[in-house]
């Protein structure tokens, strides 16, 4: 039997960050409304020509020292992102000349912020039909291209950033499950219904969303996809060692956690300091618990993102 197991996390913040201080300035809004609804204190915005591959570059290096791989030995690279450098070709296929990778698949998936989950479970299934040994799977954002900065109800939430995994073949798990959803008829609370057409932006280039109505769908269905993984693996909420959510805002993830009887103790936070940066989100946190010693050979660790489309799901691993 072939498993997929996650062997080196990498991940890159801009050097910039924008305070919620720094927000005041530039819209009515106070760190107070911020912090108090949201969690978030500051997150990193990237510098003018630094484009999502290349926040991914400096992510996808990170992961593959900590995995102790060559680069070439990469034969597959999925690349989850809503902001890619261009329409085409792919994000992933500019990291991959990045990279120096000449061989392998190469392709973006496009789920928001559900994306980095929809692209661990596509890289796994990769591997587990045996033909693909080693795969890199990549969430990077840079949001603060498709924000109204004068929109103080969408602007304050979002951040730049990228996380990254070396994921490879092992005879022993690994990814334990992974469950993938998606309703379309929400597609309108979370959106940015925009694109360039005969050389002009048609349609509004900048995110919309409707607060109330996503935080509520967000809240159920992260509930709904956590009890679905631990039910498909015959597990206690108490096996879960590690939550490590989506990091929209701390509202929604603590509101989850406690419907699930999980303390906060066992959640990786990273939403203060990064907002919330999309398909980025989940690598991110991986990565800084997995370096500060947090999670540890054996521990179970739950996956679980919700984003536009409406697409939501989990990954449940063991480390
Ligand atoms: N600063 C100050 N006031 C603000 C701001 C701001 N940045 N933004 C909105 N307000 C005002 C509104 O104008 C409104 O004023 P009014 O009462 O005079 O009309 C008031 O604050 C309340 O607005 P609400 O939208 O009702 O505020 P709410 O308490 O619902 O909080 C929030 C808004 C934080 C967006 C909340 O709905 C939420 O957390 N939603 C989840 C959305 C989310 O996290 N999205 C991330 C992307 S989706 C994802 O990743 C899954």
């Amino acid at each position: 039997m072939i498993y997929s197991r996650i062997t080196g996390t990498g991940s890159y913040l801009p050097e910039k960050t924008l305070t919620n201080h720094d927000l005041e300035k530039m819209v009515d809004t106070s760190d107070e409304w911020i912090y108090s609804r949201t969690g978030i204190r500051e997150r990193r915005i990237a510098a003018q020509g630094e484009f999502s591959s290349d926040l991914a570059l400096k992510a996808a290096e990170r992961a593959i020292t900590a995995a102790g791989i060559e680069r070439q030995s990469i034969d597959l690279i999925i690349f989850a992102t809503s902001t890619p450098d261009m329409i085409f070709p792919s994000a992933a296929c500019v990291l991959q000349d990045k990279l120096g990778i000449r061989n392998g698949a190469a392709f973006d998936i496009q789920a928001v912020c559900t994306g980095f989950v929809y692209a661990l479970s596509t890289a796994d299934k990769f591997i587990r039909s045996g033909q693909h040994r080693c795969a890199l799977v990549v969430g990077a954002e840079v949001f603060s291209r498709i924000l109204d900065w004068n929109d103080r109800s969408t602007c304050v939430l979002f951040g730049d950033g990228a996380g990254a995994v070396v994921l490879q073949a092992s005879e022993k798990p690994g990814i334990l499950s992974s469950h993938l959803h998606a309703d379309g008829s929400y597609r309108d609370i979370l959106c940015v219904p925009g694109t360039v057409s005969a050389g002009k932006v048609q349609g509004h280039p900048f995110l919309k969303m409707e607060g109330n109505a996503v935080f509520k769908f967000a809240v159920r269905v992260l509930e709904e996809v956590a009890l679905e993984a631990l039910e498909a693996n015959c597990l206690d909420k108490s096996a879960i060692d590690w939550i490590v959510p989506h990091q929209a805002n701390t509202r929604i993830i603590h509101a989850t956690a406690r419907k699930l009887g999980i303390p906060p103790e066992r959640v990786v936070l990273t939403v203060d300091r990064h907002g919330n940066t999309s398909a980025a989100s989940i690598p991110l946190a991986l990565d800084e618990a997995v370096r500060d010693g947090r999670i540890k050979p054996g521990q179970r660790i739950l996956m679980e993102g919700v984003g536009g489309g409406f697409t939501w799901g989990s990954v449940l691993l063991q480390w």
